[in-house]
């Protein structure tokens, strides 16, 4: 397959590939080098990854193995809300690039909130890694509207993404919102809800008339709207492949609307009891 590559998208100043290759959950971690390294070859960009996962040496490993040129590279990285303070904070983002064995990051975001820690002394080290120049932007994960109006109103630096759980199951319309309106990226995490949308009939009707894949339709329904991005993370090469060639095809108004119909389920995936907010439903 040749390379794809998957549109940028705008915010603050920042260019961020629309897709990018997720690296969480490698359940036999010594293929996960190979798979990065296809993900590159394959035209991915934008690599997704936090200190939580313990895969940023291999992201690293695999840049390095790829060749690709950094300056055409999106790398992501997150702080847990365990370092929320500032020292911890510093530390984490220390700890990180000697991980990578990158001299910055593209893009640094609190992976979760931390209702112990003031929101102004992690935004603050979140701005001052931004200003040292050990990542050019920066962001938020897991953020409600409320939070993501506090981090807005309170971060010295421009909040450019929020990345959050956003799929075909379930429904995120006053989050996607509050984002539009300050003009922040929504970054969809878990966008094939852990494959669990991959078997829905109505996504595998509009996949088969498209002559698609169940997992690319899901993933265009979500960068087919403005300002989303989507972070897949495939185990097969083939799957890989698939997950960034999403942009020879368009969904149709009425797809869009039966696909987007399925939300109202609800399903969230992603709701660990020690770490979640109080989430805006709908
Ligand atoms: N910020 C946060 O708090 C947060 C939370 C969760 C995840 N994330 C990020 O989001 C990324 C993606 O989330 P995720 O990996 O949990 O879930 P996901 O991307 O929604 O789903 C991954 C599942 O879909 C399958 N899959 C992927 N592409 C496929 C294809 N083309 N055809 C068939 N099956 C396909 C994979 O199968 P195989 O395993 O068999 O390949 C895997 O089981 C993570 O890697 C991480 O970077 C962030």
């Amino acid at each position: 397959m040749q390379p794809v590559k998957a549109p940028t998208l705008s915010a603050h100043g920042a260019e961020m590939p629309s897709v990018g290759y997720g690296t969480m959950l490698y359940p036999e971690p010594a293929r996960a080098v190979e798979l990065i390294v296809h993900a590159l070859n394959a035209g991915y960009r934008h690599i997704d990854t936090a200190r939580k996962y313990g895969s940023e040496q291999w992201v690293g490993e695999a840049i390095r193995a790829s060749g690709v040129p950094r300056d055409e590279l999106w790398v992501s990285t997150k702080v847990t809300e365990e370092n929320a303070k500032a020292d911890d904070f510093a530390r984490s983002v220390d700890t990180s690039l000697k991980t990578l064995g990158l001299d910055y990051v593209d893009q640094l975001l609190i992976h979760w909130p931390q209702p112990a820690v003031p929101l102004e002394e992690t935004l603050g080290a979140l701005a001052k890694a931004k200003t040292d120049g050990l990542t050019r932007h920066v962001g938020v994960s897991n953020f409600t509207v409320a939070l993501v109006d506090e981090a807005v109103a309170k971060c010295s630096e421009p909040i450019i993404t929020n990345q959050i759980e956003y799929h075909a199951y379930i429904r995120q319309d006053k989050v996607l919102a509050a984002c539009a309106r300050h003009g922040v990226i929504v970054t969809c995490h878990v966008p094939l809800a852990r494959g669990q949308l991959l078997n829905d009939p109505v996504i595998n009707e509009i996949a088969a008339a498209h002559d698609k894949t169940a997992a690319q339709v899901a993933l265009r329904f979500l960068v087919q709207q403005p300002q989303v991005a989507v972070v897949p993370r495939a185990l097969e090469f083939s799957e890989i492949d698939e997950d960034i060639d999403l942009f020879d095809f368009e969904l149709s108004d009425e797809e869009m609307s039966r696909i987007g119909a399925l939300r109202d389920r609800n399903l969230r995936v992603v709701n660990p009891p020690v770490r979640s907010p109080q989430w805006d439903e709908g």
